[in-house]
């Protein structure tokens, strides 16, 4: 069954990325960017001076409105819902802010392993994160199916890391050393994570999700052993169960994206791990990733976020050079990482644009 036809939602116009995402042939290359909502808009700090960050998370209307920001400003192939990873540990009862010029912060991190009985690890999903729900269902009938919406969530160990260090970390070394001391409680930990996880994406799907991304920022710290063992079997049972549950549900499925972030050892495993589609980093090749991936998979990424501060001119280089080494099909363009909040938003609308001119060119000659 259509989710939209249980919702009503306005019919879709533009379904190049899920076209993409499902190895179908595309007429040009669909973008979107990591963080395209955020603070290098102008209209997005006009709504975070009036709010607070989770506020405008936790507000369907604004949202909804945030969500919309860049569609209206630039010629992307989908949004993202306004969220953040950080709002699962919130509902596992854990008290996150944002706090300016550092980030997350956890008033009391996981610190040790009887700390895991203070979780609400039954969390009712629709109870405490129905308001993303509502705000996906807002949104997917304001997008007018200009676009398709994506939804997403952390993966289990990029949240076990801020749970544990209470914040960003260069070495991750308090939420390493759980793995390496508490082994028992950090699988117990990742289990409830997989759990809600997995709930949490289902409900994104009914609300309205076209899409799901799945978020292991973290990935690489974690280095091969780390993370074969404990990341990558909870990324696989995520895709799988969340498959199956859409399926049980007489549910149509929704492509899925797997980000996991400098995990250049893993990708040959997480283009077999059940996911549509391997987001990558800039940090790997494009036409080596395209050798060692499976071939039923498509790419996402990879343009070095940093590159948006050449000239627009360049930028078109950069993304011509990126599209020859992708190529043009199975392909969803995007950056290797989020958008910085110093970005020129002209700059993010010249990658949007050279995508699109590149991408046709290409596919004329084809
Ligand atoms: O992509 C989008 O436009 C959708 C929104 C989105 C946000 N966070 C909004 C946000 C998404 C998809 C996320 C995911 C997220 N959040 C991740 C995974 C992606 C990644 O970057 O690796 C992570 C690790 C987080 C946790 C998080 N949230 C951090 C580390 C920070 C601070 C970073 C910073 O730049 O300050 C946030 C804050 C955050 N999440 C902001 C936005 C727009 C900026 C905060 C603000 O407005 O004050």
């Amino acid at each position: 069954m259509s989710i939209g036809s249980v919702h009503n939602f306005p019919a879709l116009k533009n379904d190049l990325i899920l076209r993409a995402a499902r190895g179908e042939t595309t007429e040009h290359v669909p973008v979107w960017v990591m963080r395209q909502a955020g603070r290098y808009l102008p209209e997005f700090k006009e709504v975070r001076a009036k709010y607070s960050f989770f506020e405008v998370c936790q507000t369907p209307a604004l949202a909804c409105e945030v969500t919309l920001q860049p569609i209206k400003r630039f010629d992307l192939d989908a949004a993202i819902i306004f969220s953040d990873i950080l709002v699962i540990p919130q509902a596992l009862g854990m008290t996150v802010e944002m706090v300016p010029e550092k980030g997350p912060t956890f008033d009391e991190p996981l610190r040790k392993a009887e700390d895991l009985d203070k979780l609400n690890s039954k969390v009712d999903v629709e109870r405490e994160l129905g308001y993303v729900f509502d705000a996906i269902t807002l949104t997917r009938h304001k997008l007018e199916g200009k676009v398709p919406l994506i939804g997403f969530s952390g993966a289990p160990w990029t949240l076990m890391f801020y749970m544990v260090e209470g914040g960003g970390s260069n070495t991750a070394s308090k939420s390493k050393k759980w793995l390496y001391t508490f082994p028992e409680a950090s699988v117990k930990l990742l289990n409830i994570l997989e759990n809600v996880i997995v709930d949490y994406l289902v409900g994104q799907v009914k609300a309205g999700a076209q899409l799901l991304q799945l978020f292991e920022s973290h990935a690489g710290i974690l280095g091969p052993n780390l993370f074969f063992r404990y990341a990558m079997p909870r990324i696989e049972s995520i895709a799988k169960r969340v498959k199956q549950k859409l399926t049980e549900q007489k549910l149509d499925p929704v492509p899925m994206i797997i980000f996991a972030k400098d995990a250049h050892f893993g990708i040959k495993e997480l283009s077999t791990s059940g996911y549509d589609v391997v987001s990558l980093d800039w940090t790997i090749d494009p036409a080596k990733a395209r050798i060692i991936v499976d071939s039923k998979v498509s790419l996402q990424g990879n343009l070095d976020p940093c590159a948006l501060y050449s000239s627009k001119e360049e930028i078109s280089i950069h993304v011509k050079n990126m599209l020859e080494k992708f190529g043009t099909q199975r392909y969803i363009a995007n950056l290797g990482h989020g958008v910085y909040p110093d970005f020129n938003p002209e700059h993010v609308g010249a990658f949007v644009d050279a995508v699109h001119e590149h991408s046709k060119l290409m596919n004329k000659k084809l």
